[in-house]
């Protein structure tokens, strides 16, 4: 477990303003915690408000468009959401992948952006049930590692990594701490190979894919597990609290 292990709320595309006041319960209480980074990306309407509301968690953005500007009806760039208050984006989420046909060279492109517009990444891989059981699924994420992480100098300062099965999202299913270890421990030797020792041992890798309060003090204990990306558990203070507290008590007083 790194030091301080990261939790991050995705909230997907769920929340109105009338959801801030779970944001602000959130933001309360992580100053109580202050041996865990708790980060929340709420969609892209609520980014400026919950960024205005927050003093102690991060914000984030759960996209951003490759461009820096122009005409690209709908999308938003990685300035913008800069602008909004985000800190961080997170890219090249398998719901991205798939119900937008996200590829793993626009990811790439969107990763540069992301950088070159000051935020930090959370870049997102993961097999599906298929992949898994004809093992190949180490094979298949490093293969989207490879692909989109930056050829970077400070890429500890820039980056994390989110180990999402997509088996395991949504389906209260998360995966096996066996299975978690030997992934994660996987895409540390890829990326103590592509950064160097020194800058990877900054790079966190998260686990994603239905952590909830009860699975997660064992999740967060597993070797190389340094946070959670938390979608559905994330949506209420009680319930994302609930991890917050879990990963507190895995950092060695
Ligand atoms: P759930 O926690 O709802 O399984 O979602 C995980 C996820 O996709 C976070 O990005």
């Amino acid at each position: 477990m790194a030091e301080r292990p990261y939790i991050v709320g995705n909230w997907k595309m769920n929340g109105t303003r009338a959801m801030l006041s779970e944001a602000r319960a959130i933001d309360r209480a992580a100053q109580r915690y202050m041996k865990v980074e708790v980060a929340l990306a709420p969609p892209a309407t609520l980014i400026h408000a919950v960024h205005r509301e927050a003093e102690q968690i991060g914000i984030g953005a759960q996209d951003c468009h490759p461009g820096e500007a122009g005409a690209h009806t709908g999308d938003v760039s990685a300035a913008m959401i800069a602008d909004a208050g985000a800190k961080f984006v997170i890219l090249g989420h398998s719901e991205r992948r798939q119900g937008h046909g996200e590829s793993d060279a626009l990811i790439a492109d969107k990763v540069q952006s992301a950088i070159a517009a000051g935020l930090r990444v959370i870049l997102c891989c993961g097999e599906n049930a298929e992949t898994r059981d004809a093992g190949k699924a180490e094979e298949f994420v490093l293969g989207q590692l490879r692909a989109a992480l930056p050829k970077i100098e400070d890429a500890g300062d820039r980056l994390t990594v989110a180990y999402e099965p997509i088996w395991a999202i949504g389906t209260g299913r998360a995966a096996k701490p066996s299975d978690i270890e030997a992934m994660h421990g996987a895409i540390r030797e890829l990326l103590d190979e592509m950064y160097g020792e020194a800058e990877s041992a900054k790079i966190r890798i998260l686990y994603g894919g239905s952590v909830d309060s009860k699975n997660a003090p064992t999740i967060l204990a597993v070797p190389e597990v340094g946070g959670a990306l938390v979608g559905g558990a994330s949506l209420t203070a009680e319930k994302f609290l609930g991890i917050v507290v879990g990963g507190s008590e895995t950092v060695e007083a």
